[in-house]
């Protein structure tokens, strides 16, 4: 029943973390006893870190040994031949069964063989010699398996990044204006594109409860929370508008994310019960601003504690306006031209407003629509100026100012050649306007 078993004498050799939970599973299943779900999960979990170290050592180890074993000591000596066999001879019996060494009998082994006999580095094959003396710096990922179809590299500058500190097990943090693609980038390019993981969302705000983070009570009994539901099935967890959240209830996240890049961690529910990480699980977060100061602009965001923005320090990404991205998905330089020339002058006048890839497809569909209609002649039964136009659109975005604010704006970007007729009907999409 717990596989875990049959490597007991391998515990007492491995880091403080695997020991602890080899207790863990021992307690759960009162001493591999019961079935305990938890303690059969945590099972699964370390018997497969275990099989994957012992299986690698043997990979990488044997066939040097058998190298070595059967290279002719450059002097010529039997001695030295015969030390060789000698160790190799030792290696096998200490290694075999292959899940089974035992180092203290090993080290014994190659002491007394040494003893007897001494081996230079030029005794050894030149491969191994390279190896001993550059003796290089060991490192291990524990990369999740990544298998996804191919797609189109985005041109966003950090894209390539992001991915790595994903698969890194860093959490990640985008910040960017509204509207600039940081949802779309989280769950679509980096969740489900480049790393075929599935993803649940927690759109965070002021209102975001306990119960949807670490579950709870509800009206249909006890519903799970989304943070227990990722780390346990391997899901990307997206915190999308990070910073809206309530600090207090943002706490419930410090545990998990301090653990994203420790496999097998633990957390726990609401109901206290106990979840073994899965190595697929992630964390992106997303936001408005970086929340380490309140904001003027965004004012919704709070001012977030600390310890729950270093869980994502050193993987905090500047996501800002694309236009490559922006003309690529709206297909009408037309439109997109109109749009970036508001977006400027809106900057320039320092009004505190946003202009968004959002309200780009806005406009874009209107004009699509529009266009479609007096195509058609009004075959739905709608004039094209009685529905919804760019001129409309642009309206509206418009109508959010201040009197004063519009007309400056208008005069700016020329509002009574291009919409007083609907003149921007007979421009060509391919075209900028600016
Ligand atoms: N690479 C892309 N390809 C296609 N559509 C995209 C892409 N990036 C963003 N979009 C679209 O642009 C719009 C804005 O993107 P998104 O909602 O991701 O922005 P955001 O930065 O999360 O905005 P907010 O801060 O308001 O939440 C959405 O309609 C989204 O579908
Ligand atoms: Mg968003």
């Amino acid at each position: 029943m717990y596989s875990i078993v049959k490597y007991k004498h391998l515990i007492s050799n491995q880091d403080a973390d695997t020991q602890k939970r080899y207790g863990m599973i021992e307690k759960l299943s009162n001493g591999f006893t019961t079935e305990n779900t938890t303690a059969l999960a945590l099972d699964k979990l370390l018997t497969e870190q275990i099989e994957l170290e012992t299986e690698s050592e043997v990979l990488v180890e044997e066939p040097a040994i058998k190298k070595v074993s059967r290279s002719k000591s450059k002097n010529g000596s039997d001695d030295v031949e015969m030390a060789f066999t000698n160790l190799f001879e030792a290696l096998k019996q200490h290694t075999i069964p292959a899940l089974n060494v035992n180092n203290d009998s090993l080290r014994d082994a190659i002491a007394e063989t040494l003893k007897r006999v001494k081996i230079r580095l030029s005794d050894l094959d030149e491969d191994l010699q390279k190896r001993v003396s550059s003796s290089p710096v060991l490192i291990k990922y524990d990369f999740p398996k990544t298998k996804t179809a191919p797609f189109k590299k985005p041109e966003i500058a950090d894209f390539q990044r992001v991915v790595d500190d994903v698969m890194l097990g860093n959490n990640v943090f985008l910040v960017g204006g509204a509207g600039t693609g940081k949802t779309y980038l989280a769950e679509n390019l980096i969740a489900k594109m480049a790393l075929g993981r599935q993803y649940i969302t927690i759109n965070c705000s002021q209102w975001t409860a306990p119960v949807e983070i670490i579950g709870g009570q509800t009206m249909d009994g006890f519903t799970e929370g989304k943070l227990i539901e990722a780390w346990s099935k391997g899901y990307v967890l997206i915190l999308d508008e990070l910073p809206k959240i309530d600090p207090n209830t943002a706490g419930l996240l410090n545990d998990a994310l301090a653990k994203t890049k420790v496999s097998g961690a633990i957390i726990f529910n609401a109901r206290k019960e106990s979840f073994p990480k899965h190595e697929d699980f992630a964390c992106i977060a997303t936001g408005n601003i970086y929340p380490d100061k309140e904001s003027i602009t965004y004012g919704a965001n709070n001012k977030q504690d600390l310890s729950l923005l270093d869980r994502f320090s050193g993987s905090v990404y500047f996501i800002s306006k694309n236009p490559v991205i922006e003309r690529d998905i709206l297909h009408n330089d037309m439109v997109w031209s109109i749009c970036d020339k508001i977006r400027s002058v809106i900057d320039e006048l320092k009004y505190e407003a946003q202009l968004s890839l959002r309200f780009m497809q806005n406009a874009r569909d209107a004009y699509n629509l529009e266009m479609l209609r007096i195509k058609d002649k009004g075959k739905d039964g709608v004039q094209a100026n009685d529905g919804k136009t760019l001129k409309s659109a642009v309206d509206s975005y418009i109508s959010t100012f201040t009197e004063v604010q519009q007309k400056n704006i208008k005069d700016k970007i020329r509002y009574n050649e291009l919409f007083g007729h609907y003149e921007y009907r007979d421009f060509p999409t391919s075209k900028m306007v600016f």
